[in-house]
Parts: C-alpha cells; sequence; structure tokens
C-alpha cells in the first residue's frame, strides 16, 4: 500500500504484541494468568466485543511506567510507517491507566514524547484522543476531563470506548458537552455491536465529528442518507470486525457497499496486536476478499485523510 493515508481508529494499548506482553510482565514484576507465549496466544479467540476487551485490559496490566508508554507509542509508530501511515489520531484509555494507580502525567507524557519522536524519525504527524470507557458512569468519564484540562495535558479530542450494547451514547451528553465547549474535537464507537439508533445519538447529542466503526447504519436507510449527505466519516476496521464477530468472513464485510452507497468510510486497524494486522494488513485483506479497484483504494486513503483532525496546509499536502 503506497497511497498516504491516516490512521484514524486505534487503541494505543491495542497495539501491545504478545511477545511485548511477556517482556513489560517480566520486567515490571507483574503475574498475568497466562505465563507462556504459546498460553498466552491460546487466549486470542474471540466470541465478541466482551471476550476481547476482557483479555485487553487483563493485558494493559503490563504498561507500568512512562518509559513503557513511551516504549510502545514509538514501536507502534515505527510499524505504521511501513503500512504507510503519514498522520495517525492515537486513542487511550486513561481509565485502564488511572484505575491500576498510574498518574495521568506518566500515560500522557511517555505517549507525547513518544509521538514528537515519532514526528522527528518517521514524519509521522499525529493528535492525541482521550477514550472514556461506556461502562463506566458518566461521572468519572467527566471528572478525568475536568483533571486533564485543568492541569493542562495535552490531548486534542475525546472520544467513547469499550463494551457498547446497554450503554447508550445519551449517558455521555454532558461529557461531550464539556468536552465540545472546550475546543477538544469529539469522536466515539457507534454501531459496531450496537444499534444504528446507537449512532443517531452519537450524532445528535454527543455531536461528533467521526463515528468509529458504524458498520450497523446499513440497517437503517434514513440514517445512511443522513450520514451521505453530511459526509460523516466512519472509521470501519475490516479485520477487527471479523476476529470480534460483527461480520461472518472479510468476504461478507460491507465496506464495498458502503463506499457503493457513498458514505465516507475509511479504513483502520482498531487494536492490530489483536486482530491479525495493522493498517497495511487490513488492506491487504480487503483488497483479496473483496477486490478493490484502484479508485476505489485511492478513495480509502483520501477520506481517512480528509476525515483527519489534521489542520491546513498540512491536510492538503497529503491529499
Ligand atoms: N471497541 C470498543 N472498545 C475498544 C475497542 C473496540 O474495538 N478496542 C479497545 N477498546
Ligand atoms: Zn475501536
Amino acid at each position: 500500500m503506497k497511497l498516504p493515508v491516516a490512521e484514524l481508529h486505534i487503541h494505543l494499548e491495542g497495539t501491545l504484541e504478545p511477545e511485548a506482553i511477556l517482556r513489560l510482565a517480566k520486567q515490571n514484576g507483574v503475574t498475568l494468568p497466562w505465563p507462556s507465549l504459546e498460553q498466552l496466544r491460546d487466549q486470542y479467540d474471540f466470541s465478541n466485543l466482551q471476550s476481547f476487551l476482557d483479555l485487553f485490559y487483563t493485558n494493559l496490566a503490563v504498561l507500568r511506567t512512562r518509559a513503557d508508554f513511551h516504549e510502545i507509542t514509538l514501536a507502534y509508530l515505527r510499524r505504521a510507517e511501513a503500512s504507510g501511515v503519514r498522520h495517525v489520531e492515537l486513542f487511550f484509555d486513561p481509565q485502564a491507566h488511572l484505575e491500576r494507580g498510574i498518574g495521568l502525567g506518566e500515560v500522557i507524557g511517555g505517549i507525547r514524547e513518544a509521538l514528537r519522536e515519532g514526528e522527528e524519525r518517521f514524519g509521522i504527524t499525529h493528535k492525541l484522543i482521550a477514550c472514556f470507557w461506556r461502562h463506566a458512569p458518566a461521572a468519572s468519564a467527566m471528572e478525568i476531563l475536568r483533571t486533564l484540562l485543568a492541569e493542562g495535558h495535552q490531548i486534542d479530542g475525546i472520544g467513547l470506548d469499550s463494551s457498547e450494547l446497554g450503554y447508550p451514547p445519551a449517558l455521555f451528553r454532558a461529557v461531550f458537552d464539556y468536552a465540545r465547549d472546550h475546543g477538544l474535537h469529539v469522536v466515539a464507537h457507534a454501531g459496531e455491536e450496537g444499534p444504528p439508533e446507537y449512532i443517531v445519538q452519537a450524532l445528535d447529542l454527543l455531536k461528533v465529528e467521526r463515528i468509529d466503526h458504524g458498520i450497523r447504519c446499513l440497517e437503517d436507510e434514513g440514517l445512511v442518507r443522513r450520514l451521505v449527505s453530511e459526509r460523516m466519516p466512519l472509521t470501519v476496521c475490516p479485520l477487527s470486525n471479523v476476529r470480534l464477530r460483527t461480520v461472518d468472513t472479510l468476504a461478507d464485510h460491507p465496506l464495498k457497499e458502503m463506499l457503493v452507497r457513498g458514505l465516507n468510510v475509511s479504513i483502520h486497524s482498531d487494536d492490530p496486536a489483536y486482530f491479525g494486522g495493522y493498517l497495511d494488513a487490513n488492506f491487504e485483506a480487503v483488497d483479496r476478499e473483496l477486490g478493490l479497484t484502484n479508485a476505489e483504494r485511492a478513495t480509502l486513503a483520501r477520506n481517512s485523510i480528509e476525515s483527519s483532525f489534521l489542520e491546513e496546509p498540512a491536510k492538503s499536502r497529503l491529499c
């Protein structure tokens, strides 16, 4: 994949490769339920989003220090460069670290330092997005958001992730109002496992600028028309959808249909260390199974850059 692309849906903690998990566990004296690589790898067979999240949250316990966050961010950027990524908007879960007693300064300090270094070494520009857990109370998200802003931690936006079903976006309306009032960008996972109604809520109540996943929009004709007319970006993650069984196989993936319908879709990798590959692997798998035309490939790449929060003239330089 040689076209310049922006990676807009990537969870930093989802780039933790199994080897790195075991190495950091040893280094930091963390005991995991799976002591060998083989036993760890046996856990990567998911039945739905929650079964993945259970493993993902257990494994990220190995991240303890600012140096750990720096190391995994830089490792990701090195890998991203190889897959053609020119700009990244990186998600991280502040609650996953705060609840383990790791301070925001350690987490964000380590990530930011690596992002700056990555820009110098690999020429990859960046934004950083704090994702709040939808399975945790909105009051927790609000408290952390206020702290992030009051203490001057450098974030560019907020998102909403974790278990979707049973946690409608409406619960987080005040948090997103507060973020927008303070000049932050806003995105939310919606329509991955949750119904089209959650996408509508994310648009109407959270006033998001992008929908992460959003593939279930296809179940609601009126919503598809709206998303097309608003050119709302949908950050679709094909390998993730297969591994979390929101689609049966890649050959059944609706990406091509979404393109044909005129939706503003782009391809991303979500949690590449868990779902079988980085951005290049997602493009290659889609190409192999769905057969993209050159024009479709170019559209997907261009959509990713146009949907980014890059400022001009940097954005136009990449298109
Ligand atoms: N979906 C929801 N929450 C997440 C994901 C995901 O794919 N990855 C990390 N947190
Ligand atoms: Zn995601």
